[in-house]
């Protein structure tokens, strides 16, 4: 049923009714539909703008309906306009005459966005426990590596010895924040549009703090203008989406790394890796590649809500219609990107030997060797110079630093002592780094408790 066509003289082109509806993005939202018309219909009855009869009708009506929607007995006819045609024209034809009052002192502008923001409530909400799910995973995988030593990494370079507790902890504190950003975007959805009306409110003593209350929003919008075409709720969540993304990207890249034969640091478990239809000793990690690949997508999301609105004039425009769609796909692709990525972190094999043998390759301790010198009175530029002419001899010698002999080190400068052997073990290297956000056991520790307060205290939150 069409909400209009009382002053249209023809009917509508078939290609236009198919370009103009928005039933096939918008239908998700039924629940909220009908979850913010039944607040609607009962302040309308407690403001005696409708007779109390007719608000009971209507929710009686809408209730049956949802009722009868989540079990499929109603079915979503796809050629209506819209959720919010077809929720009014369905609970018309229930209800007859009193169905046509719901819309009284409501447009479908402050509808859609009242729709839109009830649905994106819940889902920065399944949202962050999900990311949740993902810290606990890495909370137990960095237990149990606190002690696993692997090579850290600059300009893909071997660096510094570090542990895979303090790689993976690097992660949880991006998650941390990425939590943090969702909630910051749920703070400016939870803010309540209906009784903006089209554009300027409505001529009838509705409560908009009423319907606020009962739909469990902390406040209601301050501007109808602004109301009806503000979509920053969802681009501040899209935009928070695309960093997630990002981290689980940046992820994923060091996963199909570790795999690889060259690295060797973890196999995926067989029931997270994909084979190939040609070469049968494949073992592909597609699950890594399709986060990153889908990341693509999302930023492709934010961009498109960003464009939509960069011209739009106050207030409403149709434009605005194409919110739903990337924001629907970008929830839809986050959630499932982080439902599938914690199954495969929580499933990986780390080759704790393998990252052992990396990081005492490539002279990861030659920083070291030269804090040895330091602390023995050289000043840090010359101890740098003395060592890497030491690495230099050691590559031509094929030999790591600690295989050269006391005798060898003193040609290079008789500060050398015993004591260097010890100095630059690739376990002293890694627990002297003592200090905050360090690699030691005893930082890692810190990083770990400060997780398990984060997680603790949002659960808590729920
Ligand atoms: N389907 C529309 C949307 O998603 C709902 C609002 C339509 N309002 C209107 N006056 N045409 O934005």
């Amino acid at each position: 049923m069409k909400l209009w066509g009382g002053r249209f003289k023809k009917g509508t082109d078939e290609l236009v009714n198919d370009f103009n509806s928005s039933i096939n993005v918008d239908s998700r939202m039924y629940k909220e539909d009908i979850e913010g018309s039944l607040a609607h219909a009962s302040m309308l009855g407690e403001q005696q703008i409708i007779s109390k009869e007719a608000s009971d009708k209507i929710t009686s009506g809408l209730l049956e309906m949802l009722k009868r929607m989540d079990n499929g007995t109603i079915e979503i006819d796809p050629t209506s306009e819209d959720i919010h045609s077809f929720v009014e024209g369905t609970l018309t034809y229930y209800i007859g005459e009193y169905g046509k009052m719901l819309h009284t002192g409501r447009s479908r502008n402050d509808q859609v966005t009242l729709d839109l923001r009830l649905y994106l409530k819940k889902a920065l909400v399944d949202l962050k426990q999900d990311i949740l799910c993902l810290e606990e995973v890495i909370l137990e995988k960095s237990k149990e590596n606190i002690e696993t030593i692997m090579p850290g990494y600059t300009h893909m370079q071997k660096a510094q010895p570090i542990t895979f507790a303090h790689h993976l902890l690097a992660y949880a504190e991006m998650f941390k924040r990425d939590i943090g950003r969702l909630s910051d975007a749920y703070k400016r959805t939870d803010e309540m549009p209906l009784g903006s009306g089209a554009l300027a409110t409505s001529t009838y003593p509705i409560d908009r703090n009423i319907v606020a209350r009962d739909l469990g929003f902390s406040k209601v919008t301050l501007n109808s203008l602004d109301s009806v075409s503000d979509r920053d709720y969802a681009i501040e969540t899209l935009s928070a989406l695309s960093l997630i993304m990002m981290h689980l990207s940046r992820f994923s890249e060091e996963i199909i790394l570790w795999c690889t034969g060259e690295f060797n640091f973890i196999e995926l478990d067989d029931a997270y890796s994909t084979g190939s239809s040609i070469m049968p000793q494949k073992k592909n990690p597609d699950v890594a590649e399709l986060v990153r690949g889908k990341t693509g997508r999302v930023y492709g999301d934010l961009i498109t809500l960003l464009t939509v609105m960069k011209g739009i004039p106050l207030a409403y425009n149709k434009d605005m219609q194409e919110d739903k769609e990337a924001l629907f796909d970008a929830l839809d692709t986050v959630t499932l990107s982080i439902k599938t990525f914690c199954g495969m972190i929580k499933t990986m094999k780390v080759k704790k030997e393998n990252m052992k043998k990396g990081a005492a390759l490539g002279f990861t301790n030659a920083t070291d060797v030269a804090d040895y010198l330091v602390k023995k009175g050289l000043a840090f530029r010359n101890a740098h110079e003395i060592v890497g002419e030491i690495v230099l001899e050691c590559i031509k010698k094929n030999k790591m630093i600690e295989e050269l002999t006391l005798d060898q080190l003193k040609s290079f400068s008789p500060i050398f002592e015993k004591d260097i052997y010890k100095a630059i073990d690739l376990l002293t290297c890694v627990e002297e780094r003592k200090v905050i956000g360090g690699p030691s056991t005893q930082s890692v520790k810190l990083q770990i408790e400060a997780l398990e307060n984060f997680i603790k205290e949002l659960k808590e939150d729920n």
